[in-house]
């Protein structure tokens, strides 16, 4: 077997890697290689670029295309031999770690009216935000939360949970986000099935929101109950989410690179949702187009309402209701709503709380052309 071309990345600026190959030097990678170590200066430039450079590229995935194919899921596999009956949605770029982008999973979930499946915990963080059907419900920790049509649930790390419909409803089909990749690739996972398959409920359904979910009154006298690190809201649904932003729209012009965007919060720290993912809910106005800028952090979004488009990196995609699309890290982006007379909302959910925890955030608007990107390709 012959071994493939060493590589080395040269680049000619001061403060830069660039050594030259010559037989000597060859010689003496061969040596370092065949003790398992190696030669810096052949690498440093790849491993330490300029600016980030993510392996994961813009993508979207079609509710045109999403949809019949988990329809198909059930026909094939039942929940008992699957656990989780999903689709995932691949990024062509992070195949080998099953990401929709960054360290990022998402993916697409079916139940049919009756279905329930078994209660476990992980210590991936995760989140579902309701696309279809009517029934389904999750438990967590003992909550048992109703779930409609663009409602966000929580299911933090660590904390017991299940998901089922109820056999009086429809078949459900929600979206699943979690940080698996981010555990896997910090080698911190775990994953447990609950002793007895099935968790018992031990407080009221939705008590979380009747306690929590007024948002600008809270109950004092839990103020200090409440120890875990992340938020005693596991719900937050879309009627009051999509009302608070249309009352800020009247009011106020939203920032120039999101229009009115709202980040879900825990309703005690007003922090991040979870430690590890974060989550916000947008609206553009009709004909609002944002202006461009890039930052890091990975996002999945997800169109809740309307039609528009978004340039990521030069490219356009043009997305309508339940359609699925990635940002990737320090790529440069803008979004449009192409309605005139209705507004368009995006869900996001992103691993912010991780890069402003580590220190790691950066941000920068795109300063041609009057913000916006010239489009290069569509997709
Ligand atoms: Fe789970
Ligand atoms: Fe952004």
């Amino acid at each position: 077997m012959t071994a493939s071309p060493r590589k080395n990345y040269r680049e000619a600026v001061p403060g830069r890697a660039n050594v030259a190959d010559t037989p000597e030097r060859d010689a003496y990678y061969d040596a370092l290689e065949r003790k398992e170590m190696g030669a810096l200066w052949t690498v440093a430039n790849k491993i330490e670029p300029w600016h980030p450079v993510p392996q994961s590229v813009p993508m979207i995935w079609r509710w045109s295309d999403v949809r019949p194919a988990i329809l198909r899921a059930p026909e094939l596999v039942s929940p008992e031999e699957a656990g989780r009956r999903v689709i995932m949605l691949v990024n062509p770029g992070r195949r080998e770690v099953s990401a929709a982008v960054g360290l990022l999973y998402s993916g697409i979930q079916i139940m049919a009216p009756g279905e329930v499946a078994t209660s476990h915990k992980h210590m991936a963080s995760a989140l579902r935000f309701i696309m279809e059907g009517t029934g389904a419900y999750t438990i967590v920790d003992g909550e048992r939360m109703t779930l409609g049509i663009n409602d966000f649930v929580l299911t933090p790390n660590g904390t017991w949970h299940e998901h089922g419909v109820d056999a009086s409803g429809s078949t459900c089909i929600w979206q699943d986000g979690l940080d698996i990749p981010l555990m896997n690739a910090l080698d911190a996972n775990f994953y447990t099935v609950h002793p007895d398959l099935q968790q018992k409920t031990n407080q009221p359904t939705d008590s979380s929101v009747r306690l929590y979910g007024a948002g600008f009154v809270q109950p004092a006298y839990l103020r200090h109950a409440w120890t875990k690190p992340y938020s005693p809201l596991l719900k937050f649904e879309w009627a009051p989410t999509y009302d608070a932003l249309v009352q800020a729209a009247r009011v106020s012009d939203g920032s120039p690179y999101d229009g009115i965007i709202m980040e879900y919060v825990n309703p005690i720290t007003g922090g991040p949702v979870m430690q590890t993912i974060g989550a916000s809910m947008q609206l553009l106005r009709p004909g609002e187009h944002t202006k461009a800028h890039r930052h890091t952090g990975s996002f999945v979004y997800r169109v809740a309402k309307g039609q528009g488009y978004s340039v990521i990196d030069g490219q356009r995609l043009d997305w309508r209701e339940r359609d699925i699309f990635v940002v990737p890290s320090w790529s440069v982006h803008e979004h449009a709503n192409l309605a005139d007379r209705d507004d368009a909302c995006l869900f996001t959910f992103n691993d912010l709380p991780v890069m402003q925890a580590l220190g790691l955030y950066a941000e920068q608007a795109y300063p041609d052309n009057g913000g916006h990107q010239t489009v290069v390709s569509r997709a």
